[in-house]
């Protein structure tokens, strides 16, 4: 008989599901496997107001019912808004945010650190009154841990923020939740453990499996280009260290941020790297491959909404240690002009663990 494992329903704490005809695809692979959803605001325009987030949340829930899937997927499926902080966002959009119920965070890009942060904070300096009112709200703040100057190395920007930049926002505001996403380094690792509870991590599969030789060695690999990029291998010993620990500081965040196939098989081919229909299978062949499959449960379905404060979820899902080949794409944009594929991680590969 093979392993199986069955897991509390997990949740996904940071996800880009885009919008308009990308969530046919999308929000069909992520309510396959999650309850909760945080959406990242990243579109273009972004996500800046309660009332955007409301709207935005309507176009999710409307793709929802358009779908395929079981009715209790359906019913289960349950998007969480973020607001995109720009220049512009005042204290009053924070206030509408915390009383409209449905914005569950709000989400920090430096600006020009990653796809479509264009809009994002030209001066952290100037979020004094944001970061007030989040703390008064108790609103987590999510973090593209990145700084942007062009001076500074690609694979040092995730170490040189938390040095220069989140350090000091945590010394000048130490009761704001802090969520630092998609952590990629030790260095972020250390930082983490160092915080009170009140600042947490996610981690994404590709960091978990992946470093970058994958991106680089014997050519050039565009579908493990993501921002933060890989690094070195030791770093991925760490992440994989902290996520398999049990410490409920690291929980799930797939960071899957889709990008038509041809965007990224490209000469300047766009970062993201498409997960979410396979990342529990990835997820738990990670944890597998330190011997920590009794691990994974907590980090995929207790840790986040324990720091989200929500109960955790009632049904189940089932993995199997069986073989899973991974499809070389998905339709996306079906329906639309630009209709295209995703490729997704790992796509072409055989992982070792699949769905029941
Ligand atoms: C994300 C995207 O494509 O929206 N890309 C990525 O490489 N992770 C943006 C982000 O989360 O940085
Ligand atoms: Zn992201």
């Amino acid at each position: 008989m093979a392993q199986t494992i069955t897991l509390l329903q997990p949740d996904d704490w940071h996800i880009h599901l885009r919008d308009g005809a990308a969530l046919a695809t999308t929000v069909a692979h992520a309510a396959q496997s999650f309850n909760r959803v945080m959406c990242m605001p990243n579109l273009v325009p972004p996500v800046k107001t309660a009332s955007d987030a409301i709207a935005y949340r309507e176009r999710i829930m409307a793709a929802l019912q358009a779908s395929d899937l079981p009715q209790a997927r359906k019913e289960a499926f349950d998007p969480r808004m973020t607001l995109y902080l720009t220049d512009h966002t005042t204290a009053d959009d924070i206030a509408a945010a915390a009383r409209s119920g449905l914005v569950q965070a709000v989400k920090l890009y430096p600006a020009g650190a990653t796809t479509n942060s264009a809009d994002g904070v030209t001066d952290i300096n100037q979020c004094v009154d944001i970061f007030e009112a989040l703390e008064k709200y108790n609103l987590p703040l999510l973090i593209h841990g990145e700084v942007t100057a062009s001076h500074v190395d690609i694979f040092d920007r995730e170490k040189r923020f938390l040095e220069e930049v989140l350090s000091q926002i945590i010394a000048k505001f130490p009761e704001l939740k802090i969520v630092v996403e998609h952590i990629t380094t030790s260095d972020a690792a250390d930082f983490v453990l160092e915080q009170s509870n009140r600042v947490a991590a996610t981690i994404t599969p590709q960091h978990l499996l992946y470093n970058r030789n994958h991106l680089l060695v014997g050519g050039i690999k565009p579908h493990f280009y993501c921002l933060p990029i890989l690094k070195r291998e030791q770093h991925q010993k760490v992440l994989l260290d902290v996520a398999t620990s049990g410490n409920p500081k690291f929980f799930l965040g797939t960071d899957s941020a889709p990008h038509a196939t041809h965007a990224k098989e490209n000469a300047c081919g766009c970062a993201g790297c498409y997960s979410s229909s396979i990342a529990l299978p990835l997820y738990a062949t990670a944890f597998d491959s330190v011997g920590k499959i009794d691990k994974l449960e907590g980090f995929t379905s207790r840790f986040g909404a324990q720091f989200y404060g929500l109960p955790v979820n009632e049904s189940t899902i089932t993995l199997v240690k069986q073989p899973l080949l991974v499809p070389s794409h998905y339709s996306y944009l079906a329906g639309t002009a630009e209709q295209t594929t995703v490729t997704p991680l790992a796509a072409g590969e055989t992982l070792p663990w699949s769905f029941a």
